[in-house]
């Protein structure tokens, strides 16, 4: 039970601090929940893996110092960095808060205002890798001699599935290696991937390795350092950046479809479109941003009932106020509150597009960062359409229709955005409307319209539901 029980320094009685949970174990050893790259990282270099960088979920010219080294980096709080001190060292957890290993020995350095733990890794008591030696994955590759190792970021093409059975015919010894530490460099999760492999060469064994996957020449050298710790001096990276594939990921981000669906095989193209289905079958989540007062609540709740009318696809609204009522009662507005709620947001909405459905959300999301996470969250599970509802800040004071303006004004609001808080304007919105200089039913034309052409919704559809098309005529007053 010891290993269940929440030990982050903080909250343990005093009495346990100095027990011992298993050998080398202490109760009250701080813990780190790592990023998947940190995690990774870690299990990689306890799987014997000389990483090609010293930071832990980093990457060639990161920000720590570059050369590799049996000392391992890792970026922490200040928070962590004092536990850190008291100890020596740190555990570091997974998602699902199960330790994968820690850092001994460990160190405290500033560098370029950041607080970084320095020590030497090793498998923690209860980490997978301490209990089953190796791993499966390792003793497969390493049972074979000096065989062919294929690290894949993508499925095979049909003229490299004909390849790989030429050369085991010939007889090399192929492994086939899934990673498995987040989706590929396409957003694909490693499920799709392994499922298109192994119906493409079943005769190949593959094995995961925990690879998680940073841009084009840290990738490269995390391979190459995979295969070297396999005891493979052959290597073939399977990288996304074969032209044949970049076509096609792009017409079925697109669409669904793609001409050249035949450059893989059919078994591979079923899972491929299983994943991203037709637009009109898509998971789609509709992001609403804007300071309040901007109209993301009403435009969010018309286009929810039209789609409800319409009545073709599952649709859920996370309304902002509602969200903080519901789901975020706990938080406030300072910048960690406001990112928590906004990552809060994104994990439901996700959850929903992996489902099929649609989720509209309005918060005001003002930081670009929240807004850019729940887009990258989005992206294994379906598409993300980005509003920007560019209501200038004095027409929603004009509004105010909850008078909170009027309250943040005369400082009985603290960091109220627009007013005393920020607002990060998107750089990257798919759709800017100014509600300021359109009526509400002109804005839901324009966004259906946009929905419609990109190919979401049934323009037929629509126009069967009376919404009238249109181009927005920017002289047309609410
Ligand atoms: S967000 O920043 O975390 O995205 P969210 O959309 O959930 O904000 O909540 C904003 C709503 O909370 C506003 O529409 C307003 O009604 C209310 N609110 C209360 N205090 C504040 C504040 N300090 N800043 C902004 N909105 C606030």
């Amino acid at each position: 039970m010891t290993g269940e029980t929440e030990t982050n320094g903080h909250s343990l009685a005093s009495e346990q601090s100095t027990s011992l949970a298993t050998s080398g174990e202490r109760l009250d050893e701080p813990r780190l929940q790592g990023a998947d790259a940190v995690v990774a990282d870690l299990r990689l270099l306890l799987r014997g893996v000389t990483l090609p960088w010293r930071d832990l979920g980093g990457s060639l010219g990161g920000p720590g110092p570059g050369a590799p080294a049996e000392m391992v980096h890792l970026r922490v709080s200040p928070a962590v960095a004092d536990q850190v001190q008291a100890f020596g060292r740190l555990v570091i957890t997974d998602r699902e808060n199960s330790p994968v290993g820690r850092v001994t020995g460990a160190t405290i350095e500033h560098r370029d205002g950041e607080t970084w733990v320095k020590g030497l890794p090793e498998p923690s008591d209860r980490s997978e890798t301490a209990q089953d030696g190796l791993g499966d994955a390792d003793s497969v590759v390493r049972a074979g001699k000096d065989p062919l190792v294929v690290i894949c970021q993508r499925p095979l093409l049909r003229a490299e599935v004909v390849a790989l059975r030429s050369q085991t015919d010939a007889g090399v010894d192929l492994r086939i290696i899934v990673p498995d530490a987040g989706p590929t460099p396409d957003h694909m999760p490693h499920q799709v991937l392994r499922r298109c492999l192994e119906r493409a060469v079943p005769h190949i064994p593959t094995a995961s390795w925990p690879i998680a996957w940073r841009g084009h020449d840290s990738d490269h050298a995390l391979a190459r350092a995979t295969a070297t710790a396999m005891g493979a001096s052959r290597l073939q990276l399977l990288d996304n950046e074969h032209p044949q594939w970049r076509e096609l990921v792009a017409d079925l981000h697109r669409s669904g479809d793609s001409p050249v669906r035949d450059v893989v095989s059919a078994d591979t193209w079923a899972e491929l479109t299983r994943w991203r289905p037709p637009r009109l079958r898509r998971g789609l989540v509709v992001f609403f941003t804007g300071l309040s007062g901007s109209g993301k609540s009403t435009l969010a709740r018309m286009l929810v009932e039209h789609l409800e009318d319409v009545g073709d696809r599952n649709v859920s609204l996370l309304d902002g106020d509602e969200v903080r009522r519901l789901l975020s009662s706990d938080l406030g507005f300072d910048r960690a509150s406001r990112e928590l709620n906004i990552e809060r947001i994104g994990f439901v909405a996700s959850e929903i597009a992996r489902g099929g459905g649609i989720a509209v959300c309005a918060p005001i999301a003002p930081y670009a960062l929240s807004r850019a996470a729940v887009r990258e969250r989005v992206a294994a599970v379906g598409d993300l359409v980005l509003v920007h509802l560019a209501t200038p800040l004095a027409e929603c004071e004009r509004r105010d229709v909850k008078g909170l303006y009027a309250r943040a004004r005369a400082g009985l609001i603290k960091d109220f955005t627009g007013v005393s808080d920020p607002y990060e304007t998107p750089s990257d919105a798919d759709l800017t409307i100014d509600t300021g200089q359109h009526a509400p039913r002109t804005s839901l034309a324009v966004l259906l319209e946009y929905l419609c052409l990109g190919g979401w919704l049934s323009p037929q559809r629509t126009r069967d539901e009376g919404v009238g098309l249109t181009t927005m005529d920017p002289k047309e007053r609410p």
